[in-house]
């Protein structure tokens, strides 16, 4: 068992991080953050998932412009395509738990990470059909990986093509977040 105060720690530090230093990924911990994905817990342990590993240049930019927020793609050392088997309804669900397992492995590495959501329809159609995505199956999350450029890495950026924008940081408050026993209002 990992140390349990470190592994709180790095859930807790955890940040989008949308602008990347020039510098590839370490091949090594590449295979780290897909092996850590693939040992994901899903529904009935169906694994209704797959993942395309993009790390040509064109390519992400191309996917980055399949998103209205995805422009942090372009510039990523690479992006983790999920393939996800929509037949199953708690793929949506699978997803979830599968896109931060990799973001948690990427940042125990030291690399940020941040979703790009391919929405809508149309340009997840453009992402399939960009990566050769067969017809019954979904792929409407990347995730941009990268060590971080530097300080401003995690720093909101309020032009109006950002989601972050429209992001408020931080967190609810703990009193806002737990009811105790009863839904307290
Ligand atoms: C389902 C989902 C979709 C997201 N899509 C995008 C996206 O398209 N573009 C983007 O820049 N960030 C995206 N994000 C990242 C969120 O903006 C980020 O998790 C949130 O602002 C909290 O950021 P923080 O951990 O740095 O505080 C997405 C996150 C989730 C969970």
């Amino acid at each position: 068992m990992p140390d349990q105060k470190d592994l709180v720690d790095l859930i807790k530090s955890l940040r989008a991080v949308r602008r990347y230093a020039d510098r590839p990924i370490d091949p090594a911990a590449m295979e780290r953050i897909l092996d850590a994905a693939r040992w994901t817990g899903s529904a009935k342990n169906r694994q209704p998932w797959s993942v395309i590993v993009i790390e040509d240049r064109a390519a992400l930019e191309s996917l980055a412009d399949c998103g209205p927020y995805a422009g942090h793609l372009a510039d990523a050392a690479a992006a983790i395509m999920l393939v996800m088997d929509p037949a199953f309804p708690a793929a949506a669900y699978d997803a979830g738990r599968l896109s931060q397992n990799i973001m948690l492995a990427a940042w125990a590495e030291g690399i940020g990470s941040c979703i790009a959501f391919l929405f809508p329809e149309e340009n997840h159609q453009r992402a399939r059909a960009l990566l050769g995505v067969p017809d019954d199956r979904e792929a409407w999350t990347a995730i941009a990986l990268g060590y971080p450029e530097d300080e401003r890495a995690t720093r909101l950026d309020r032009s109006p093509s950002n989601v972050t924008s429209e992001v408020t940081p931080g967190r609810i408050d703990p009193g806002q977040f737990v009811h105790r026993e009863r839904y307290s209002g």
